[in-house]
């Protein structure tokens, strides 16, 4: 695997994320056997995550969409929420699962849950891939963790700068070059 010139390191690899994926599939397939499920995939970042995990999901579920950001185009959270892009579905009564791609701040997820809470779902649970706990602001945690990172700026597996470099197949840790040019 050749590492594109923008990350300096690989932080998890294409077998590693095949790992992860396979262990939050088998906790979640235990969690949730023979219940229908609203997957809420948070756009953009966990497209990659969302398509992986729910293709070695065993019962049934629907899959939903939101865009929401708490991001501008820099590499620090603002703490801001704004919905771009919300679920046509009526969660009341149902299990959800919000699909994360990773947690920074937890302003986003904080936020997020607490506004799919108030539409009372039978359950409400977050999955994430990533976890960068060093950061957190927010008082959350996810109900089912890929994998705990450092305090790094990451890209790829659906992970964007400046919404580039969500192509990389693997995780890795931005140059500090890319940003502070
Ligand atoms: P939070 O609200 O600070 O937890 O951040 C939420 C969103 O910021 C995530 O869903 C990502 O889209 C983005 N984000 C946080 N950390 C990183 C990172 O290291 N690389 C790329 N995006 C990130
Ligand atoms: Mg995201």
């Amino acid at each position: 695997m050749t590492i594109n010139d923008s990350v300096k390191k690989i932080l998890v690899s294409e077998e590693e994320i095949e790992t992860i994926v396979c262990s939050l599939a088998d906790k979640l397939n235990f969690r949730y056997k023979d219940k229908e499920v609203v997957l809420i995939l948070v756009l953009k970042g966990s497209v990659i995550f969302c398509a992986d995990l729910m293709r070695k999901l065993t019962f049934p579920v629907i899959l939903e969409t939101m865009k929401v950001s708490s991001y501008g185009s820099g590499t620090v959270s603002t703490g801001e929420l704004s919905i771009d892009l919300d679920i046509k579905t009526d969660i009341s009564g149902k299990h959800v699962l919000i699909i994360e791609d990773i947690i920074d701040s937890g302003n986003t997820l904080y936020k997020l849950k607490k506004m799919l809470g108030a539409r009372n779902p039978e359950s409400i649970a977050i999955c994430t891939f990533l976890d960068k706990p060093e950061r957190r602001e927010a008082d959350i945690t996810a109900d089912y963790t890929g994998t705990v990172i450092p305090d790094e700026f990451v890209v790829g597996y659906g992970l964007d700068y400046d919404e580039k470099f969500r192509e990389l197949p693997y995780v890795g840790v931005l140059g500090e070059w890319v940003y502070e040019k």
